[in-house]
């Protein structure tokens, strides 16, 4: 399967985990990219009817996009700001609007950490968004990984000679965007191992 496949996939079970499972019903989804198949506000309304959604890019052409899917939805709205800036995101009129801080609510950051910059820190910017979070709130996320494993160097060296963009960082950082969260079952794994729901029923059955 593709990286973009892989990536995708996750994020659907991730937001269904945290729609279904978690009981989650407000989402700020960082990065949200142009609107395809299965957006997550689609994923989160087959279980959380209601569900409150905020899309954040800072490309204006997914901004188009998605405004025109989201036209007549008023439990979804799209903002354009620049993740490097939690307050813009997080003070938007627009998000005031539709998430209440005082309750859980869950950080979608997937595809998106790696394309921030050494220089824009984006443990930091993550922190600065958990600053906001309430127990019971969650972060969901999935970036570039560089590992020892023979493939993974592969696929780094294609990322950075084809797409010219993203930072693949080491494990240490990735355990780092979580600091001071308790985590879920089965912790900080490859994307394509983030278990199904089917499959962790059967792994806490078997447990
Ligand atoms: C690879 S796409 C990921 C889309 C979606 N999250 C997914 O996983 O399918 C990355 C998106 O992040 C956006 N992006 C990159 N840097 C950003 C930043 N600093 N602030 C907000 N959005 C950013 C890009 O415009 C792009 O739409």
């Amino acid at each position: 399967m593709s990286l973009a496949r892989i990536n995708r996939a996750f994020l659907q079970r991730g937001v269904r985990y945290l729609a279904e499972e978690a009981g989650i019903d407000q989402f700020v989804d960082v990065g949200s990219g142009l609107p395809t198949a299965e957006n997550v506000h689609q994923v989160v309304h087959r279980y959380r009817p209601g569900a409150h959604v905020v899309y954040v890019d800072k490309d204006p052409i997914v901004l188009a996009h998605a405004r025109a899917l989201l036209s007549d939805d008023r439990t979804t709205t799209v903002i354009q700001a620049d993740a490097a800036d939690p307050a813009a995101v997080l003070d938007h009129p627009e998000t005031r609007r539709l998430i209440d801080f005082d309750r859980p609510w869950a950080l979608v950051m997937v595809a998106l950490l790696h394309h921030l910059t050494d220089t824009q820190d984006p443990v930091r910017v993550v922190g600065t968004f958990k600053d906001r979070m309430v127990p019971g709130s969650y972060l969901l996320t999935c970036n570039l990984l560089s590992d020892d494993n023979e493939h993974a160097k592969e696929l780094e060296v294609s990322v950075q000679q084809h797409a010219r963009t993203g930072i693949f960082r080491p494990w240490p950082v990735h355990r780092a965007y979580f600091d001071g969260l308790e985590m879920v079952e089965p912790g900080l794994v490859y994307a394509a191992d983030w278990p199904t729901r089917a499959s962790r029923r059967t792994a806490t059955t078997a447990g």
